[in-house]
């Protein structure tokens, strides 16, 4: 098959949809593979490196001239939509419930488009979302953290506390891979957590594992507003996949909130799971509305390309080669969860999810 990789062009975005090793997997098995020139500079990858491991280097518009299967990290960029065509079958995060205008575009260019972040395995869990929720929780407890220092801004409080001065109180809503990751951090700095979710069976395993040093809620309204009032820090990491984010956090609470307070809103991504939750980016990566500071960065793991791209790569590379040497009709016999992840298929919306919006 003939493989596009197009260099990343969102803000701050610095990971490349497919590393060296995995081209040479790929030129090995007999496919081609187009890389747009320095796509791989964000993980210090150059264009040599990758003509070594057997692709083609050329620009953007020779990329989806002449690839079938175009492989991204993040969605399309406006200047990127006139680029498909009804020949591509484009596999990326889509995050498509929370982008109307690139869904509309993506409907009128008649490709197939496969989110990563809706393939889904039988049990519910999402493989190709994993690895980078694993990164966005561990980076969102450190913003969240470094937000709280004064010279950021914020209030002055070191999160884990001292020996006889208490620690600052973070609410993680969500208990899936970008709560656990975040719990795991704020556990390890000495925070003193409230973990919410709606599934009682995700809260009990945490329980276990953590006792004593973590309080778990259901998370209700009534929950909510308690644990979040009196919190220092509170990310938002809850997902229903494919779908909007639920609001958790409306407009009136801000102003009873801890003065400085800090959000941050994993589930930007996905539309904010905060009602005040505006996207930020690496570069400006705060904003500060009812003396609350909120931090709502869509691409967290582009921090970090060379974890992130290597992790990501690890994840997609069996779901790329099955489309590659089979199909994606073949490759969905082999790899069913591959058939949630489509989204778009010749003009038609496909995930139920996203048909809603
Ligand atoms: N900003 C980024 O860079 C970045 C990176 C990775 C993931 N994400 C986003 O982070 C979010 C979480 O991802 P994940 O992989 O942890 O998902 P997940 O499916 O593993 O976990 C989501 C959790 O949210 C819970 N939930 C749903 N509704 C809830 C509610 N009303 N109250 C409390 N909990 C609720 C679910 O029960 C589940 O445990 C998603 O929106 C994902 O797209 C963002």
């Amino acid at each position: 098959m003939q493989i596009g990789v197009p260099k990343e062009i969102k803000s701050d975005e610095y990971r490349v949809g497919l590393t060296p090793e995995s081209v040479q997997s790929l030129t090995l098995a007999g496919h081609t593979v187009w890389i747009e020139t320095q796509a791989g500079q964000g993980v210090l990858r150059t264009d040599q490196d990758y003509i070594h491991s057997g692709a083609q280097v050329v620009s953007k518009t020779e990329v989806f001239k002449q690839a079938e299967l175009i492989i991204k990290v993040k969605e399309p960029q406006p200047s990127e939509y006139k680029l498909f065509t009804p020949k591509h079958i484009l596999f990326t995060y889509l995050h498509l419930a929370a982008e109307p205008e690139l869904t509309q575009a993506l409907i009128q260019s008649k490709c197939t488009a496969i989110g990563y972040e809706t393939v889904q395995l039988a049990d519910s869990s999402l493989p190709l979302l994993k690895p980078m929720s694993e990164i966005a929780g561990r980076l969102a407890m450190q913003i969240g953290a470094e937000l709280l220092t004064k010279p950021k801004g914020g209030m002055g409080k070191l999160i884990g506390g001292l020996s006889d001065t208490p620690p600052a109180k973070v609410t993680i809503i969500g208990s899936g891979i970008v709560g656990q990751h975040a719990l795991a951090s704020a556990i390890g700095l000495s925070a003193d957590v409230t973990l919410l979710d709606t599934n009682q069976d995700k809260l009990n395993l945490m329980s276990e594992k953590y006792k004593h040093n973590l309080k778990c809620v259901i998370s209700n309204l009534e929950n909510l507003q308690k644990s979040v009032l009196d919190s220092d820090i509170i990310i938002g990491a809850v997902l229903i996949p494919g779908a909007k984010a639920p609001k958790l956090i409306p407009l009136d609470w801000l102003e009873q909130m801890k003065s400085k307070a800090v959000l941050v809103d994993v589930a930007i991504d996905q539309g904010g799971c905060f009602s005040s939750s505006k996207a930020t980016t690496h570069k400006i990566p705060y904003f500060i509305q009812a003396d609350v500071i909120h931090s709502c960065i869509a691409n967290l793991p582009g921090a970090v390309p060379l974890s992130a791209s290597y992790a990501l790569n690890k994840a997609t590379l069996k779901y790329i080669e099955a489309i590659a040497n089979h199909g994606l009709s073949k490759a969905i016999e082999y790899l069913p969860e591959l058939k949630l992840g489509i989204n778009l298929a010749n003009g038609d919306i496909c995930h139920p999810s996203i048909r809603r919006y």
